[in-house]
């Protein structure tokens, strides 16, 4: 089997959110195209239209907003299977006054809240919720000025905290270990927010006043372009492009540690579209090496780390992922998933509690794969499936339409 051809591929997921929500602080008309059409995302859009914004389909793909409309919501506001809404909006609604009870599926009612909820709490919003879960309670509340200092890097916690200040009488000052991604940052600031370099974090200076409206083509998801990639790096004479892919540095290192592993990776037509960076890149496979990540790298890769130990299976020697404790409360436990499903598959695999390592390489079987409903690792083991010898069978398969619904297609016509 090979991986051969070209794709675009659906907008990303982070920047999807994020830009409806900040389109939903604007008086005026704003355009998305290209919005990622995954689950996760409807999410947002089902939760800012209950809060009063506007959205509707325009032609070609666009979606038209028009926002500054915030009113608190009749009903529950049900954030699905997505932690980036559920953690945004109350940053977000916090800084709008609104009443809303936000809640989540089993999944999502099971991840940490607290790391939102705590400096929420700490900053004036009056916010509640049993043993720090979803359900979550806010209520409108005045906001002052604040400063936080996080010891964990987490771009959803980042965003809440930037959200919530928006309307806060002082400046918000943030700092993290690590940067995490900064789309929240780079799209505030085109619609016209100040946020500064301060102390060694960064500064959003308020009183913001009627928000520019925000006009976006958002660049293909590289978190979903990670599967295509680590595909044409273990099948063997592919050769793919991925067009128009986010390549913003918080979001492309798995990009740079498959390239240092042998993959033969090329940037073309390179261009700035709204503050983020947007390439398209050419992959060829090529002998693979395992290789020893850098803890300073996981915040950038951590989307991206189910895909990138399927590969490492391929490689040859170990290649080590420590420092990654945050996988354990994403959609599922991953570390754990990953584990699991790589040793049905027959790779040895060694586990830790902050992240693992994969000896290689090893010819994979074909197994009965336990995706915990968890999109990435669905996908993941669906291309791990791809190199193994007799069939791989997984448990749940419509979990992919929480980012990509498109995935499975998409790899049909590619894969020959
Ligand atoms: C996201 C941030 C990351 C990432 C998630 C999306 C975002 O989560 O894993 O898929 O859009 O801000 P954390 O903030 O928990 O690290």
């Amino acid at each position: 089997m090979t991986i051969t051809g070209s794709i675009n591929l659906p907008g990303d997921k982070s920047i999807s959110h994020r830009a409806l929500m900040v389109a939903s602080l604007s008086p005026q008309i704003s355009t998305i195209k290209n919005l990622s059409d995954g689950k996760d995302v409807q999410s947002t859009e089902y939760c800012l239209k209950l809060c009063g914004i506007s959205i509707k389909n325009g032609l070609n793909n666009v979606k038209l907003i028009k926002g500054d409309t915030f009113s608190s919501p009749s009903k529950e506001l049900d954030c699905g299977n997505s932690g980036t809404s559920m953690r945004l909006l109350c940053g977000l609604l916090a800084s709008k006054g609104i009443n809303a009870t936000l809640i989540g599926d089993k999944s999502l009612s099971n991840r940490p809240m607290e790391r939102i909820i705590k400096p929420l709490f700490e900053r004036g919003v009056d916010i509640k919720s049993i043993n720090s879960l979803a359900p979550i309670i806010i209520k409108k509340s005045v906001l002052t000025g604040f400063k936080y200092k996080n010891k964990i890097s987490s771009a959803q916690v980042k965003s809440a905290i930037l959200l919530s200040g928006l309307t806060a009488t002082k400046p918000t000052y943030y700092h993290e270990p690590i940067l995490s991604r900064d789309h929240t940052e780079i799209m505030l600031k085109n619609v016209g927010v100040t946020i500064k370099k301060a102390n060694n974090g960064i500064c959003l200076i308020p009183p913001i006043h009627a928000l520019r409206p925000l006009n976006i083509e958002i660049p293909g998801d590289p978190s979903s372009a990670a599967f295509f990639a680590g595909a044409a790096s273990i099948l063997p004479k592919s050769t793919l492009i991925l067009k128009k892919i986010l390549s913003n540095p918080t979001r492309f290192e798995f990009f740079n540690i498959i390239k240092s592993m042998g993959v033969d990776i090329n940037l073309k037509n390179g261009k700035n579209v709204a503050g983020e960076l947007v390439n398209d890149i050419s992959i060829k496979q090529r002998k693979l090496l395992g290789i020893h990540i850098k803890e300073s790298k996981i915040p950038s890769i951590i989307d991206e780390i189910p895909m990138l130990a399927v590969i490492a299976t391929q490689a040859i020697g170990k290649t080590m992922i420590k420092g990654a404790r945050e996988l354990r409360v994403k959609e599922s436990d991953r570390i754990k998933a990953i584990v699991i499903n790589l040793r049905k598959m027959g790779a040895c695999v060694e586990e830790f509690e902050d992240g693992l390592t994969i000896t290689g390489p090893t010819k994979l079987k074909g197994a009965n794969i336990n995706t915990f409903n968890d999109h990435r690792i669905a996908m993941a083991f669906t291309i791990a499936g791809l190199v193994a010898e007799g069939n791989t069978i997984l448990d749940n398969y419509d979990c992919v339409d929480i980012s990509f619904p498109d995935f499975f297609n998409k790899i049909k016509m590619l894969v020959k």
